[in-house]
């Protein structure tokens, strides 16, 4: 299957490459680039000091591949700014002398979004000192931070007042709060509070124009004209650079249960779910893993089996409230038909390692593959059918599925593919993300479309989406230097990338 039209094809956008340099000649565009190269660089040195332009090609290394391995490419230089004059001090720059930007929070993305293509034109923006914590404002419940501090940093903070981020993921340690605002990301509490785009009450931003926007306000009714916010949720830096995050929290609940229930299969699992939603008032977090991920987990990480007998599918299931939710949980689980087992932790020990068993399957699987990703959702009446109809399509491949079924989020990986060509793999994913909009699901649910998804976009959007995806972009980053070919396909060569 091929992917859908998005405009100029493949054929085109390499010619028009391949005429820039022979229009230059090579030694000449050689002398030329390496003088630009200095004159930027001395450029951006006087923006954040010598310390925070890194062009060792050492240092810069960790820069330049993603978290998959997948995506590897070569940055001009790293720069580290610190504040968001400074940010725009470095795009303005950036601008002028016709360099590209791409912006890297945590460097957690799973779709080749965070890291440069391999032509070494593109600066890396690493936002990690935008680490400012503001105090948190318990009367409105929420708190500004700077886009670079981690997930983790913040929940430590919110904490100390009393508070949660409504957001959680398992890259907790390394995902940024700007990342996670360029990426919308979703994480195991949707069910309960959305994603990020819900969670993010105003947000300061460097657009590639080089305007600042700030709307930091945190208003709760604000009907003044265009969610700009809203608008750079999910845009993952090709729009701009954010800076600053104005993030709603929620209370922090003083009683939590976890329970692990145990499944003869993913349908029945599928309704049992459907009854503890509407039972289980307290519900946050409702996560699936299979048996062929928990035996990958438990030998990867030597970790004992959940139960004493194996079973096909498992639902960790966690409720939260201000009175103990344990007594409800049991309840609701008791009546359900189909239960086989059942783990309750209550206390915060063996509530995390229930969550072990599910968190390590990103990282359990990386290490038996590298696995080929597909981060897809689709209506809670097709899962069982898309799951079915995947494996068998897909077989003798070994595929690994595991995910939000409270969000209908299935993350499916399929091992063994890594001698595949391009060509192979392009039909994989057609043959994946085309069962999924056959059933009116989504090719991105939680982790964007980056570059590994840019050339299937049309698959989930209409061709009038996508045009006004390009005027939106043409009419905030004028000079297209803001993360070229994330998102859309035009921008960039296909083949600009290592390891698609
Ligand atoms: P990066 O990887 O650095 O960047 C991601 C994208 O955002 C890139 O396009 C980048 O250019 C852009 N960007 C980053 N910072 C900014 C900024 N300040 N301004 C503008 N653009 C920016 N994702 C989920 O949604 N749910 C999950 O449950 C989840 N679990 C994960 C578990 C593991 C083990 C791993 C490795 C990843 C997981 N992810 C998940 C994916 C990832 O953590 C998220 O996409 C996260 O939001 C990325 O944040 P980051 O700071 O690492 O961004
Ligand atoms: C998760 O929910 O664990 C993730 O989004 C990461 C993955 O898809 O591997
Ligand atoms: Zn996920």
């Amino acid at each position: 299957m091929g992917p859908p039209g998005q405009g100029r094809g493949a054929g085109e956008r390499r010619a028009r490459g391949a005429a820039q340099v022979s229009v230059e000649g090579p030694p000449a565009a050689h002398r030329s680039a390496h003088r630009s190269t200095a004159r930027l660089e001395q450029a951006l040195v006087e923006v954040v000091g010598h310390a925070h332009l890194l062009s060792d090609p050492d240092v810069k290394r960790s820069f330049e591949v993603d978290w998959t391995g997948q995506y590897r490419g070569e940055a001009r230089a790293v720069v580290r700014p610190a504040t968001s004059a400074e940010v725009a001090a470095v795009l303005t720059r950036c601008v002028a002398a016709g360099v590209p930007v791409v912006t890297q929070g945590g460097n957690t993305g799973l779709v080749g979004g965070s890291v440069p293509d391999a032509t070494g034109q593109a600066v890396v923006m690493s936002t990690g000192r935008l680490n400012q914590l503001a105090a948190v404002d318990t009367t409105a419940a929420q708190v500004t931070l700077g886009a670079g501090v981690t997930l983790a940093v913040a929940q430590a903070h919110a904490r100390a007042a009393g508070f949660e981020v409504p957001v959680d993921l398992a890259a907790r340690g390394s995902a940024t709060i700007g990342g996670m605002v360029a990426t919308n990301a979703g994480g195991v509490h949707v069910l309960r509070h959305g994603m990020m785009r819900r969670n993010v009450a105003g947000v300061e931003a460097v657009l590639g124009s080089g305007d600042v926007v700030s709307h930091l306000g945190g208003l709760e009714k604000d009907n003044t004209g265009y969610d700009l916010s809203g608008l750079l949720c999910g845009s993952e830096g090709t729009l701009g650079v954010v800076t600053s995050v104005r993030l709603r929290l929620v209370p922090s609940l003083p009683h939590r249960v976890a329970a692990l229930l145990a499944w003869p299969d993913v349908g029945t699992m599928i309704a049992g779910l459907a009854r503890l939603r509407a039972e289980v008032s307290g519900l946050e977090a409702a996560e699936y893993v299979v048996r062929a991920g928990v035996e990958l987990v438990c030998a990867t990480f030597a970790m004992p089996d959940p139960f004493a007998r194996p079973y096909p599918a498992y639902l960790l299931v966690e409720a939260a409230g201000t009175l103990d939710p344990t007594a409800e949980l049991a309840a609701a689980a008791g009546h359900l038909d189909g239960v086989l087992d059942a783990a309750v932790a209550s206390g915060a020990r063996q509530r995390a390692a229930l969550w072990q068993l599910r968190e390590l399957h990103t990282e359990a699987l990386a290490a038996a593959g590298p696995p080929r990703k597909y981060d897809v959702s689709v209506p809670a009446s097709g899962l069982s059918q898309f799951l079915d109809r995947v494996s068998s399509l897909l077989a003798p491949a070994v595929c690994h599925h595991f995910g939000h079924l409270g969000d209908g989020n299935v993350h499916l990986n399929v091992l063994g593919v890594d001698g595949r060509s391009a060509a192979e793999l392009d039909e994989l994913d057609g043959t994946v993300l085309g069962l999924v909009a056959e059933l009116g699901g989504s090719i991105s649910a939680e982790h964007g479309i980056g570059r590994l998804k840019r050339r299937w976009l049309g698959l989930s959007r209409s061709p009038a989406e996508i045009a006004t995806f390009r005027s939106v972009k043409a009419a905030l980053d004028p000079h297209g230097i803001c993360n070229p070919g994330v998102l859309l396909a035009d921008d960039a060569p296909d083949d600009d990338v290592g390891g698609r």
